[in-house]
């Protein structure tokens, strides 16, 4: 699609819970794994007609920080999952101008994994095409201690007055630090909760929930939640216009 083709909206910074993996396979009678792959299937089909839309930002949530509490299995078959991916897909992604940024706590993470991340993030740090963030290892609480944590340092070094800290400083001590808030969060697989995702960010986020599990996602299902945005009015605590005397 031509640029002049793109669509026109205010969406800047996409935000999606991919959940629903485990159900899709489980209706089919497979394995979880199988889901877990079809889910990088859906993704990796995002991350191409995602150009459609005209959005700069993009983040998913691929892993949290409480998903360590299934079973080993399960584990170790998201973590090759991640692995093939980058490896599989990395240079496609840098060769379509992509920026990756992996979000989340490097503590934790298998080291080739970890060597992997940083690789992907070295090799397309200058591409200025779509800004795609991975949640991985990531809760939206630890983002937030952490980030506790860097500024209490600040504090005791005498660099920060604490009477001074206000939401610019906040936002740059997180793992987010630098991109705009997601405009639009979307939560596939109909649970209707946030599940420790980027707790501090979606302060004003439109938030929208698909029933269809992450497997099923799918470019119309992305242009029906796009449309279902460009229908909203953020008031961010205002009133509207035409209510003002
Ligand atoms: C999302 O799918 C992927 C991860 C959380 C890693 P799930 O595995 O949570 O799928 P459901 O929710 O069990 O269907
Ligand atoms: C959220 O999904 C995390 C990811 C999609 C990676 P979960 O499946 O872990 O969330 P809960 O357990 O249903 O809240
Ligand atoms: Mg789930």
């Amino acid at each position: 699609m031509k640029t002049s083709e793109k669509r026109e909206n205010n969406l800047s910074h996409l935000a999606i819970i991919m959940d629903g993996n485990g159900r899709w396979s489980e209706q089919k009678g497979l394995p979880r794994e199988d889901g877990h792959k079809e889910g990088v299937k859906s993704l990796r089909k995002l991350l191409r007609y995602i150009d459609d839309f005209n959005i700069p930002y993009l983040t998913v949530f691929s892993f949290s920080t409480d998903n360590w509490k299934r079973p080993k299995s399960e584990i170790s078959n998201l973590m090759n999952l991640l692995r093939k991916f980058i490896q599989t897909d990395l240079i496609e992604l840098h060769n379509k101008n992509v920026k990756i940024r992996i979000i989340g706590n490097r503590e934790g993470v298998p080291k080739d994994i970890v060597k992997l991340i940083d690789s992907s993030e070295f090799l397309t740090r200058d591409n200025d095409g779509l800004y795609l963030q991975i949640a991985f290892n990531y809760s939206g609480r630890d983002e937030i201690i952490n980030a506790l944590k860097k500024i209490g340092t600040s504090i005791k070094s005498g660099d920060i007055d604490p009477y001074n800290i206000n939401e610019d400083i906040v936002n740059s001590n997180l793992f987010t630090a630098g991109l705009p808030e997601p405009d639009l969060l979307i939560r596939t697989g109909s649970e209707k909760r946030i599940s420790n995702f980027l707790l501090w960010q979606l302060a004003y986020t439109e938030i929208y929930f698909e029933k269809a599990l992450w497997p099923d996602f799918n470019k119309d299902l992305l242009t029906k939640a796009v449309n279902d945005f460009n229908n909203r009015y953020r008031r961010y605590g205002r009133i509207e216009e035409r209510l003002k005397k």
